[in-house]
């Protein structure tokens, strides 16, 4: 198998890390991969934003299971409920992938660029996991002041987020992966 190929099928949601951060190298190659995904009409309307600042990610995680307990969504408020909830899982790295609100739909362009991230986090054997319950953190009349401090370019709205980390823990096994949803016509 080459090593695209090992990539694509090592790559498992990591969801325990080191407190280490990445290397800046490493970094910066996992988000060249990004932005080499490819865009509707190569529109490239979106916008990532890199948080690795401690304080900041913690205070995040907290709006975020804040909003969840709000919510009155069930599940949401299971999840934010579970004991040392966290929704990045306390890596030390997250992206934050937005997008702009009156371009052509860019929920798959950002989905194209954050398996870029989570594929060329995996193939320098750096943890990942597409989180997309922080668009929670949005979920609130704060959402405009976040973005802001956030740097988030004035309307765009949250897509999904990627948390990226040394992994502290095996590749968990394969979940079930349904294999009968391939028709082939020949
Ligand atoms: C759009 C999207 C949103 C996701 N959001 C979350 C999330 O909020 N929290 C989480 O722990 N995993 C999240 N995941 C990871 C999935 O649970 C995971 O990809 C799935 O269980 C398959 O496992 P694998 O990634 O190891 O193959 C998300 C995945 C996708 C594609």
């Amino acid at each position: 198998m080459n090593e695209t190929l090992k990539a694509i099928k090592n790559r498992r949601s990591i969801r325990k890390y080191k407190t280490e951060q990445i290397g800046e190298a490493e970094l910066q190659a996992i988000m060249e991969a990004a932005i080499y995904a490819p865009s509707g009409m190569n529109q490239q309307k979106w916008h990532f934003t890199v948080i690795q600042n401690r304080e900041k990610l913690a205070k995040i995680a907290d709006m975020v299971k804040q909003n969840m307990l709000k919510s009155g969504i069930e599940f949401a408020v299971e999840r934010a409920k579970s004991p040392g909830f966290n929704v990045f899982y306390e890596a030390p790295t997250v992206v934050i992938i937005t997008a702009d609100e009156k371009a052509m739909p860019t929920e798959l362009d950002c989905g194209a660029a954050a398996e870029n991230i989570a594929l060329a986090a995996e193939s320098m054997n750096i943890g990942s996991c597409l989180i997309g319950m922080a668009g929670f953190l949005f979920a609130s009349g704060k959402a405009g002041e976040i973005k802001k401090e956030l740097g988030i370019p004035e309307g765009y709205k949250f897509i999904i987020s990627v948390a990226l980390g040394y992994k502290d823990i095996e590749n968990p096994p394969v979940p079930p992966k349904n294999k009968d949803v391939i028709n082939y016509v020949k």
